[in-house]
């Protein structure tokens, strides 16, 4: 029986090796974790993550041959196969803050394999890694191996929040990076035979190790450009009274540009676009290309647009003031269907109106009070380092408040932003939401989930991302 162990039971490491043992009854698989509470979620009802699908999965094989543990020397031991997906945040001091990818998990993780290691062991990168990071972990393991043989392969994931089972199961491909060498081959092999019990061999691609690494960086690159791309042309939209959906939809029916991924948005949040980019960026520059670094940057410099554009549209269409004025926010994950908070826009938008001291009420259907109220105190790339949680700011909690009831966050309130396009907000009774709201009521659709012309017509003043502007913010300059 093929022993697989995943180091760090998170966004990727807990799905991923949920599906691998559902589909691969013959393998044991063990995920470990520093995180005790962490560990004692997966062994729980209450999953650590909100995923659709996710549960099934996970009750299917508990206890069969998937299982969760802090007893990370002992699993990593008796493995053929050691995933790590643990964390690689941006660097928040010293050389590369603020840019290149901080490794100090995975040369622990790494030390840690070297360490505990009685045989041959498969090291396989599953956490989005700066490229040429294979070679720095197998020098360590390598020097430290007390004559082990260890492989290292990179194998990125390319799941996607929300849709991760589905993309588990019906991959578009599964790459594996290795050496080529013959053992470095062998390996690719076996992980190869792992995948090919449930996803078809022409979907399984193999390169060698930077490819692989260069690969995910790329893909996450490409897609977060695509949204810049077409966030860029929602601003000219506006400008123009053209309709960035019309505008969307028309460029997409060209098959060499594609459908998918052409939804104007507030800008995109998730913990891999920027820190992603960030790290291509870092790498380019490294390696004496500034104007290929340069290039990148400017996907991330239009997010920070877009969102800052955002609230500048909300305030400067409020009189511009929302001082004391409650702003009701619907949605503050990064996407629907996932309660994940990493990197959201919303923590910008907020940020941005509490700057102008608006009262925040914030309701979405995923994501708790606690959570909110840390994302909101927490400095810019510090939420992806556990050990230095920070305290939640009282000031902060004064000015938001957290409500379970979309009802509740909009009575009362001047302005409503819509930040996360949770299919419910598209159903909610916006007459009811209209009547308890301060007048002249207005809603700024970060999502463009909501018909614009049927709230207008209930007496909303309405901004949707990229449509033709409401007569009445016609006639409100503003600097976006
Ligand atoms: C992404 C990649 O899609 C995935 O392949 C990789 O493994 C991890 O990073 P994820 O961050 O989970 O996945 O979500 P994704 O669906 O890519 O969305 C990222 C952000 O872009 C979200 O904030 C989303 O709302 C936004 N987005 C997406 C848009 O604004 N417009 C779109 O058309 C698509
Ligand atoms: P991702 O979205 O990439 O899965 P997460 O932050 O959700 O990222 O998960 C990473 C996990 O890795 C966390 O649960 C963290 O506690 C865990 N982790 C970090 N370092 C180690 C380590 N050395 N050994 C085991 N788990 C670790």
């Amino acid at each position: 029986m093929v022993k697989i162990c995943c180091l760090g039971a998170g966004y990727v490491g807990g799905p991923t090796m949920a599906v691998i043992a559902l589909k691969c009854p013959s393998v044991e698989v063990v995920v470990v974790d520093i995180s005790v509470a962490r560990i004692a979620a997966w062994n729980s009802d209450q999953l650590p993550i909100y995923e659709p699908g996710l549960d099934d999965v996970v009750k299917k094989c508990r206890g069969r041959n998937l299982f969760f543990s802090t007893e990370i020397e002992k699993h990593i031991g008796q493995a053929d196969i050691v995933f790590v997906s643990v964390n690689t945040p941006t660097k928040t001091r010293g050389l590369g803050a603020g840019m290149a990818a901080d490794l100090t998990y995975w040369e622990s993780a790494a030390r840690m394999i070297a360490d505990v290691a009685k045989s041959d062991k498969i090291v396989v990168e599953k956490s989005t890694v700066p490229v040429k990071t294979a070679e720095a972990i197998e020098k360590i393991l390598i020097h430290n191996s007390k004559g082990i043989n260890f492989q290292i392969l990179s194998n990125p994931e390319f799941l996607a929040e929300g849709t991760a089972i589905q993309d588990l199961f019906n991959p578009d491909r599964v790459l594996i990076g290795g050496r080529e060498t013959p053992e470095g081959k062998k390996a690719v092999q076996a992980l190869k035979q792992v995948y090919a019990n449930w996803v078809p061999e022409d979907r399984i691609i193999t390169t060698n190790l930077w490819s692989a690494e260069l690969s995910k960086l790329a893909a996450n690159a490409f897609l977060a450009q695509r949204i810049s791309s077409v966030n860029a042309i929602s601003a000219l939209c506006e400008a123009t009274g053209a309709d960035v959906a019309e505008v969307a939809y028309s460029v997409g029916k060209d098959t060499r540009i594609g459908p998918k991924f052409l939804s104007a948005s507030v800008g995109f949040g998730g913990s891999c676009f920027q820190k992603d980019i960030l790290s291509l960026v870092y790498i380019c520059e490294c390696n004496g290309l500034p104007e290929v670094a340069s290039y990148w940057k400017d996907v991330i410099k239009v997010n920070d647009y877009q969102k800052s554009r955002f609230v500048n549209r909300v305030v400067s269409s409020m009189f511009n003031t929302v001082s004391e004025k409650k702003i009701a926010v619907l949605g503050f994950a990064f996407k629907k269907d996932t309660g994940d908070t990493r990197e959201t826009p919303a923590i910008d938008v907020c940020k941005g109106l509490l700057g102008d001291k608006a009262k925040i009420s914030i309701y979405d259907p995923q994501v708790s009070e606690e959570q909110i109220q840390r994302d909101l105190a927490l400095k810019k790339f510090d939420w992806d380092h556990p050990v230095h949680l920070q305290p939640t700011s009282p000031t902060a909690v004064k000015q938001v408040t957290v409500t379970w009831d979309a009802y509740e966050a909009t009575k009362g309130a001047h302005g409503v932003c819509i930040l996360t396009e949770w299919d419910e907000f598209r159903k909610l009774d916006y007459v009811k939401i209209y009547e308890n709201m301060q007048k002249p009521a207005f809603i700024f659709d970060g999502r463009n989930v909501i018909d614009p012309q049927k709230l207008r017509k209930i007496g909303f003043i309405v901004f949707s991302i990229g449509k033709p502007l409401d007569p009445w913010l016609k006639d409100m300059p503003a600097v976006v």
